[in-house]
């Protein structure tokens, strides 16, 4: 398993690229069940995460072609035969958006049996708001022996109001309506960039929907849809991390490649805490910081508010701010994992419920540390950049399920961070896997 050296001390400064969006891609992957047809997408990152759904759609019988030399992140997927329509635990447990695949599955071949995802280290993460919809639209669903099994000889359209704003639960109906007989109302609907992306791939796969990216979606199901090419926006998570890491940092980074209007929340707090940021064109952020930074407040809401994907490495900047920043986290009732370990390197932060004080400035001095989720990791990866000496951050491989070569895009910017391989056996990484 691998692991990070991280020197901390360097202000980073020049232009990093940023890659297509995991959470589009992931739903946009699955959204190739819904044709007999090839559906090419471009700008898929290379990420653990995105191997795993690859995994995840051969098992079932899928065609999964990769690009390569420079169009490596090129995947065309055709699912004209799906002769095993199972999500099976294996792959599940390893990546919860793979239940992304039931409504899908469902719509198209009247059934699926899919593994209950079961918790991880940020929360319970439920998927019954998945299947309330597919029920409504129908579906039979028993769950038993660790799985859920659908069956519908075709799902109808339905009024469904999530009694909750999910992310993928909104991907996941939005996927099931739209060859659903009729019309289909969502209302309470996610309203994230990564659910506009799915809907104009599936538009561009014929599919009927009007409202996507606001809380009420419609759609008219249609009886087939067509294989479509499909360009995936750039990730606006991986972008928020290096606007921090240039900020954290006392830098100048330019960040290329993203969508500023999907930053619009995080680049408001770090105005807020003193950097200077420019939008520079349609598609780069400059950030700019001369190392003092003020301590503000956040709260982490469904978009456009704060992201919670952006919360661990957001506190990582408040252990550095002058004053007292409240970190709130109301989208999962376990996301502070983080904090420990960022209090081992020397931070002041306290937890009460869902809420932590960061007390900073703090001179964070380099440690050993365990990475325990994805975000968390970039959090320490951030942490270790403006610490004092050497530090090693263990288990990566939850950095590698969402950001594409990220030692080297930081490596790129002046930053001393080094992957060493293959320190523990490859068992470990399974059983922590999240
Ligand atoms: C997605 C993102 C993840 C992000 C999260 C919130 C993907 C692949 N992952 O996760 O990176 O952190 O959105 O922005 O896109 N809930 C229920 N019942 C359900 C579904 C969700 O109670 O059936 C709850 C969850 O426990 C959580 C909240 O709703 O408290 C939001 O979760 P949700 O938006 O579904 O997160 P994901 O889609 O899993």
């Amino acid at each position: 398993m691998d692991r990070f050296v991280i020197c901390g001390g360097n202000p980073l400064v020049g232009t990093v690229r940023v890659s297509g969006a995991k959470n589009s891609a992931l739903p946009c992957m699955a959204a190739a069940i819904l044709t007999q047809d090839e559906v090419t997408l471009e700008n898929i990152p290379q990420v653990r995460d995105i191997q795993t759904e690859r995994r995840l759609l051969s098992s079932m019988g899928a065609e999964v072609e990769l690009g390569s030399g420079g169009n490596d992140h090129r995947t065309t997927i055709c699912c004209r035969n799906l002769s095993d329509p199972v999500a099976k635990y294996e792959i599940v447990k390893t990546m919860r958006a793979s239940s992304l695949v039931l409504g899908p599955l469902v719509a198209r071949t009247g059934m699926a049996r899919v593994a209950v995802p079961g918790g991880c280290a940020i929360g319970g993460r439920p998927i019954d708001l998945h299947i309330k919809g597919l029920e409504k639209m129908g579906a039979t669903i028993v769950q038993e022996h660790g799985y859920l099994e659908a069956r519908a000889e075709h799902l109808k359209g339905a009024h469904l109001v999530f009694d909750k704003i999910t992310v993928t639960g909104t991907e996941d109906l939005l996927m099931a309506a739209v060859l659903a007989d009729g019309e289909t109302v969502m209302e309470n609907c996610a309203r994230e960039p990564e659910v506009t992306d799915l809907a104009a791939l599936l538009m561009a796969m014929g599919a009927m929907i009007e409202g996507a990216g606001t809380s009420t979606i419609r759609v008219q199901g249609v009886t087939g849809l067509h294989g479509a090419n499909y360009r995936i926006n750039p990730d606006r998570i991986e972008a928020g991390t290096f606007l921090i890491a240039g900020a954290i940092t006392g830098g100048d980074v330019t960040i290329a490649d993203c969508n500023p209007d999907h930053l619009r929340a995080v680049i408001a707090k770090l105005e807020e805490a003193g950097t200077k940021i420019d939008v520079v064109g349609a598609d780069a952020v400059r950030v700019r910081s001369d190392g003092h930074l003020n301590a503000a407040d956040i709260s982490t809401e469904e978009y456009p508010g704060f992201p919670t994907d952006m919360q661990a490495q957001y506190m990582a900047l408040a252990t550095q701010a002058d004053g007292v920043s409240l970190v709130k986290e109301n989208i999962f009732e376990n996301r502070f994992m983080h904090v420990q370990e960022l209090v081992r390197m020397g931070a002041n932060i306290k937890v009460d419920g869902r809420t932590a004080t960061v007390q900073g400035p703090a001179k964070l001095s380099a440690a050993a540390v365990m990475c325990s989720d994805l975000r968390a990791s970039a959090s320490l990866v951030l942490a270790a950049l403006v610490a004092d000496g050497e530090s090693i951050l263990d288990r990566v491989y939850h950095m590698d399920r969402g950001y594409e070569r990220i030692e080297e895009k930081l490596q790129g910017l002046g930053a001393q961070i080094q992957r060493m391989g293959n320190v523990f056996p490859v068992r470990e990484a399974e059983a922590f896997a999240d």
